[in-house]
């Protein structure tokens, strides 16, 4: 049985129904993780729970340790990575409150710790990230969504910039021109990581502003935050029914 880790982003700092068995603080070569591993139980399955941004939310994207969190993870244990990312929605058909299971990204990030092969010079591993998720997490998570009716789309390509803040219209303008659908500031390096540490990895993005220039209005914090709450049910839902295996 593959043992799942669920990285919980925006708005999803604990996973509500997870019976907790244990907290674990790892240590690992790179610093310590966001939080303390959660190990429990999950609509009756396993699983790992960690919070990106720490519990509570304290790291912004750029400050997030990458690498600690994915080693602690796979130190206690996981094999398979369910990654949920609060995103701005680029193309037409990605509203807010759509969510996306991305088949590809764009990495515009800088300056973030942002491989395990960095320091060991003659032995420089250059991982295979062609398909940076796996295509087995992303049908289960395809499957998911439509047994709970969730509005979704099944593909579509993640831009991840480096954030803080939000982008400029021009920037949403050339990050459509080169083919994202959807940009957030979480997916990079954290699915290059993965890869290098032979985990599998998908994310579930839900689409929580329409990025800057898709619609007339500012974005604010307090709209996201309408939305992250107004989606964190389908989230929940969705990993509960992956979990179970009971997604077709
Ligand atoms: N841009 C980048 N990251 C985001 C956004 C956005 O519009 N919304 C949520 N995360």
């Amino acid at each position: 049985m593959t043992v799942y880790a669920i990285i919980g982003g925006t708005g999803l700092r604990q996973l509500e129904g997870l019976s907790i068995r244990q907290s674990l603080a790892v240590d690992t070569p790179y610093g310590a993780p966001s939080a303390e591993v959660q190990i429990g139980e999950y609509a009756g399955k396993d699983v790992l729970f960690l919070a990106r941004h720490g519990h509570p939310h304290r790291l912004p994207p750029h400050k997030v340790n990458y690498r600690a969190n994915l080693w602690a993870l796979k130190q206690a244990g996981a094999e398979a990575i369910l990654a949920v990312n609060a995103v701005g929605g680029i193309h037409g058909s990605m509203g807010t409150g759509h969510f996306c299971v991305p088949h590809q990204l764009i990495d515009y990030t800088s300056g973030r710790e942002h491989t395990y092969f960095a320091d060991d010079l003659e032995q420089v591993t250059h991982i295979d990230f062609s398909s940076p998720y796996s295509e087995t997490l992303r049908q289960q998570l395809i499957a998911a969504l439509a047994a709970e009716c969730v509005d979704h789309s099944s593909q579509g390509v993640y831009a991840c910039t480096q954030g803080p803040r939000l982008e400029t219209i021009a920037e949403i303008a050339k990050l459509a021109r080169d083919g994202c659908d959807i940009v957030g500031m979480t997916g990079m390096p954290e699915a290059a990581l993965a890869r290098e540490l032979d985990l599998d990895y998908a994310c579930l993005a839900l689409v929580v502003n329409p990025a800057a220039g898709k619609s007339a209005a500012i974005i604010s914090m307090a709209d996201i935050e309408q939305a992250l709450r107004d989606g964190m049910g389908k989230v929940q839902s969705t990993l509960a029914r992956v979990l179970k295996g009971q997604a077709v």
